[in-house]
């Protein structure tokens, strides 16, 4: 019987150099994807796959994340006195009833593995997911983290979700060896930080969703710094691999770097053209464009 899957850890410490000057004062993690902030998006997946605690783990100076998901007391008395019923309904629903926020300061910048770690208190002695918010993955029906819940019922081990990437782009991620496992699954014999692309045992990128058995906070507490002198996940999940097995999970979806002002803006204008309500407006407004440009 694998255990069920309550808490989620969501490490939002990191300095977010690469969409400056924009994050100079605001955590990158609040930048708007269309009608709520990049984290929001994030944690409507982990709540799609049944996550009730949400921890995050966060720099001093991005109290405005923990702001985002507690009651706004004030600005709910008074969207009930304007009669704005659909909105304070909204507003309430972050989070919804029932799911408990955490929140610990990861006092310094000392890599993933550390801020992964620095939830350890909070996790406790339970398996836990692990969503990166850079990462957001769109898939009409099936989130990436509900993917990721499939494989880990069905092998009870730890699950990373991979996504084949460009052989240039090696460099930027964690790239894993794979082994063939019983009915077609795919398990991870190695992986290494980004290799250079000769070196680069295939092109199956690690993506930012991870879902941990307890056994991966004693091997974090002992991992040496590595690359950048920073306490790397990826080491402690080689570590892990020479304990159990390690699962892969092909997600289906498509995935949007929003860590990279490129990639948010790609992120935005889908998410815009997929919204419910600007949706189409916006697509005509696309379209319209794209031909004056043509012209
Ligand atoms: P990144 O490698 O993207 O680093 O971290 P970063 O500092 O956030 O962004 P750039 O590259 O300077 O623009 C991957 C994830 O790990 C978290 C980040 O917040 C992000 O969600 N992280 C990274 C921490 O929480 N703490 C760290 O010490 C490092």
């Amino acid at each position: 019987m694998t255990r069920r899957i309550n808490k989620a850890v969501f490490p939002v410490a990191g300095l977010g150099t690469r969409t400056l000057p924009a994050t100079k004062a605001l955590a990158k993690e609040m930048l708007t994807l269309v009608d709520r902030p990049v984290i929001q998006h994030a944690v409507e997946e982990a709540l799609s796959a049944g996550i009730t605690e949400l921890i995050f783990v966060t720099a001093e100076s991005k109290q405005i994340i923990r702001d985002h998901f507690r009651p706004n007391r004030k600005l709910e008395q008074e969207l009930a006195r304007r009669g704005k019923q659909e909105l304070l309904e909204r507003v309430k629903n972050i989070p919804p009833p029932g799911v408990a926020c955490h929140d610990v300061i990861q006092q310094e910048p000392l890599g993933l593995g550390h801020a992964v770690l620095c939830a350890r208190a909070l996790v406790g002695d339970e398996p836990f997911a692990v969503l990166l918010p850079d990462d957001l993955v769109h898939h009409p029906e099936t989130t990436c983290l509900q993917q990721m819940m499939e494989v880990y019922r069905d092998r009870n081990s730890s699950v990373v979700a991979v996504e084949n990437v460009a052989r240039e782009q090696v460099s930027r991620y964690g790239i894993v060896e794979t082994a063939a496992a019983p009915d077609g699954a795919k398990r991870m014999k190695s992986i290494v930080e980004k290799p250079v692309p000769e070196d680069a045992p295939s092109t199956l990128a690690v993506v930012g969703r991870y879902i941990f058995t307890p056994s991966i906070m004693p091997l974090l507490e002992t991992t040496p710094r590595g690359a950048g002198n920073e306490i790397q996940l990826t080491d402690a999940i080689a570590a892990l691999l020479g304990k159990e097995d390690v699962y892969l999970c092909e997600f289906q979806g498509r995935r949007y770097d929003c860590g990279s002002i490129l990639g948010y803006m790609k992120a935005n204008v889908e998410y815009a053209l997929r919204h419910e309500t600007i949706g189409s407006e916006f697509g005509t407004y696309l379209d319209d464009l794209v031909s004056k440009l043509r012209d």
